[in-house]
């Protein structure tokens, strides 16, 4: 049911943007390996999708996250977006600040901390778009480098759209964007409803448009599903599994999620069984046009099928995902390439 296939014609572009920043030559990226017979839906390399950025080795959402995520050849660059009390658009994973920024560190801020549903924390509701640009990021991970932390600044998603452009501009090529709207019924309960700072954010950069290399995602399917009218934007309907309230995709079926949506971004548990076989997700969700972008493959984690993450990787490209978020792109697009026989 996907009505546009832009995600899968990009990748031949954006291949020519790890080059360190050099004009783009003829595409040579990993589809030319015509010989290699992908699963994906559409028989070409499924894409590397830089989770939050080179998360696994930067603190996440972070320009030097990004960068190195480009550098390391990911295809596509996932922001996560939070609202601010002024009603823009925040690229962060969490609603609250404490563990990825050093708000605790800022004694102007201290009075900001807030108790809401049993967690007292800084919320990035409460501060203005202005102010959280002031944080810096942390890597959230304990066990990962914390040698990055407080360097750089937390980014609206204007920032990151604005560094996307000088990315481009730098490699002569097209970067795709898989942007996550975070939480759109509790920020709309509190006044600030997300979608119209997307469409307007989108709309400022000609990116609206049917065939802009930008997917929409997000675990709320009544957002997408009000967002469907809004955008001719391919719309992914995140999905952790049937036992998971709050991220089962409303318990809607495939064929439901077809009726408003092009893809599906499911955990990799959706997808694969312990020993590495199919569960039969993958396979019925192609059958209903839907694309299937996976998460979260980290190298630094228990893979979910095999001993490693390379394994892991295998075993999901093997079945034919469309799309890989990953912590650790260069790993992600070695096996790729591997795989390709390149
Ligand atoms: O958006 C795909 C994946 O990132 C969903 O999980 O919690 O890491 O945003 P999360
Ligand atoms: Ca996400």
């Amino acid at each position: 049911m996907a009505r546009i296939a832009l995600a899968f014609a990009v990748p031949l572009l954006v291949a020519a943007c790890s080059d360190g920043g050099a004009p783009a030559e003829p595409a040579t990226g990993p589809a030319d390996a015509a010989a290699f017979a992908w699963n994906t839906r559409s028989g070409e390399a499924p894409l590397v999708i830089a989770h939050r950025g080179a998360s696994g080795e930067r603190p996440e959402h972070t320009e030097a996250a990004y960068a190195l995520a480009l550098e390391q050849g990911a295809d596509v660059l996932e922001p996560d977006l939070q609202m601010s009390a002024d009603g823009q658009l925040i690229v962060r994973h969490d609603p609250y600040l404490s563990t990825s920024t050093d708000v605790a560190n800022r004694p102007e801020f201290a009075d900001r901390l807030t108790e809401r549903n049993g967690q007292t924390d800084w919320w990035v509701m409460d501060f203005t778009a202005a102010e959280l640009r002031t944080l810096t990021a942390r890597q959230v991970f304990e066990d990962r480098d914390q040698g990055y932390n407080d360097q750089y600044p937390v980014l609206t998603f204007v920032d990151f759209l604005d560094f996307v452009s000088e990315q481009e501009i730098l490699c002569s090529c097209v970067i795709p964007i898989e942007p996550e709207v975070k939480l759109p019924g509790l920020y709309a309960e509190a006044g600030l409803d997300p979608l119209p700072a997307l469409i307007d954010a989108l709309e400022a950069r000609d990116l609206n448009t049917e065939g802009a290399p930008v997917v929409i995602q997000s675990f709320d399917p009544a957002f997408l599903q009000r967002l469907r009218p809004e955008t001719p934007l391919e719309l992914a309907m995140l999905y952790a599994g049937p036992d998971e309230a709050g991220y089962d995709a409303g318990g809607l079926s495939l064929e439901q999620i077809a009726e408003f949506a092009d893809g599906v971004g499911a955990y990799k548990a959706v997808l694969i069984n312990p020993d590495g076989t199919s569960t039969g997700y993958l396979e019925r969700a192609h059958a209903l046009g839907l694309d299937i972008h996976v998460w979260t493959v980290r190298a630094d984690r228990v893979p979910i099928t095999g001993e490693t993450v390379e394994d892991e990787l295998r075993a999901l490209y093997g079945l034919g995902v469309d799309g890989v978020f990953t912590d650790h792109p260069a790993t992600a697009a070695a096996v790729r390439a591997a795989m390709a026989g390149e």
